[in-house]
């Protein structure tokens, strides 16, 4: 018996990095063996701004599915979902969109920082991207799921999920459990920058489709202090470890806690060059991505195998889906039969 219900998910709009994995993707590989999982690919999510694009977000959808593969999740067990191929999220949605008051949304932190950034960019945002948190409560709460392992942004989209659900409950009956969130073990991986984030938007990533070449090159690149006012120009100038963003990334990736260790101390002594230190990292990183790689060209090769993965996993949520939507509609009285004209006409309430 499986310890519960999961649906956690991400939207489709580029290739997955380091930060994805270590914030998300470990956690569902652990916890694809105890709990039922429902992998959700949000299209719809990432209609919301980015409609324009759709031969970005088409690619993209394959793309997130190659990399759900490559790191190991497996759709033998865990169910794949496109949000699109399942129209019941977009139809609870709808009904939660009625139930939710809109300061529930404007007080919602994460969307209010995106706001803020699309709007800074002279862009409007769309209504579907305004509610994309309510449909994201749409997405947990239609197969029930118990809990939501995601990145730490997410948080207050989970917190949202819960009061809706509260809500639902109360007004129409015990129907909805009120899912927990799990954070990652790193829940905000830095950038190559040394920024606060890796993000593609940033341009500071290493994605889990990079070749070990490239994977060199940007190693090479990243920047060793952070602080900006402690260049280290010489193998012999004594470092800071706290100020080298490497040494987070070695701290994350490298298995070897000797060599890690290691290598701290020589920095703190000026025994090492930053060359040193970022070729070992080079090496850790590759060894953790070369199984990842493997299982990519294993599936690359095969485009109807990962089509008909998503359409299975689709068509396996789509039953729960089914009993959730007739529930809801049952519980809320969305049906038009003949009592109708003989109840009294009452207020909702
Ligand atoms: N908002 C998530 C992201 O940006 C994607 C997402 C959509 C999601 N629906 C979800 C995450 C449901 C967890 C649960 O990647």
């Amino acid at each position: 018996m499986a310890a519960g219900r999961i649906l956690t998910g991400m939207r489709p709009t580029g290739p997955l990095h380091l930060g994805h994995y270590v914030g998300a993707l470990e956690n569902w590989l652990r916890l694809q063996r105890e709990y039922e999982c429902f992998f959700l690919i949000a299209d719809y999510q990432a209609f919301g701004d980015h409609l324009d694009e759709i031969d970005r977000i088409r690619r993209s959808v394959f793309d997130v599915t190659l990399d759900w593969l490559a790191v190991g999740l497996d759709p033998e067990a865990s169910a794949f979902v496109v949000q699109g191929y399942v129209p019941e999220h977009a139809e609870l949605t709808l009904y939660f969109s009625m139930l939710t008051p809109k300061s529930w949304l404007d007080r919602n932190p994460t969307l209010k920082a995106e706001i803020a950034q699309i709007e800074s960019e002279h862009d409007t945002i769309t209504m579907g991207f305004y509610n994309y948190p309510l449909s994201q409560a749409a997405d947990i709460l239609l197969p029930k799921a118990d809990l939501v392992p995601v990145g730490e942004d997410q948080e207050p989209h989970i917190e949202l999920t819960r009061e809706i659900a509260r809500r639902f409950n109360r007004a129409y009956g015990e129907t909805f459990p009120e899912p927990k969130s799990l954070m990652g073990r790193v829940p905000r991986l830095l950038g190559l920058d040394g920024q606060a984030k890796m993000s593609k938007s940033l341009d500071n990533a290493i994605y889990l489709s990079d070749d070990a070449k490239t994977v060199q090159r940007k190693v090479r690149r990243m920047v060793t202090d952070i602080t900006g006012s402690h260049p280290r120009l010489q193998a012999s100038d004594p470092g800071v470890v706290e100020y080298n963003p490497v040494f987070n990334y070695h701290d994350v990736f490298n298995p070897n806690a000797d060599e890690v260790a290691d290598l701290k101390e020589r920095y703190g002594r000026g025994t090492v060059s930053d060359g040193e230190v970022k070729d070992k990292l080079v090496d850790a990183l590759n060894t953790f991505l070369d199984p990842i790689r493997d299982r990519r060209a294993g599936y690359e090769a095969h485009p109807d195998r990962v089509a008909e993965i998503l359409e299975a996993g689709s068509e396996r949520e789509r039953k729960i889906a089914r009993e959730t939507i007739g529930e809801v509609r049952e519980k809320m009285r969305l049906t038009y039969t003949p009592d109708a004209l003989t109840a009294p006409a009452g207020k909702r309430k």
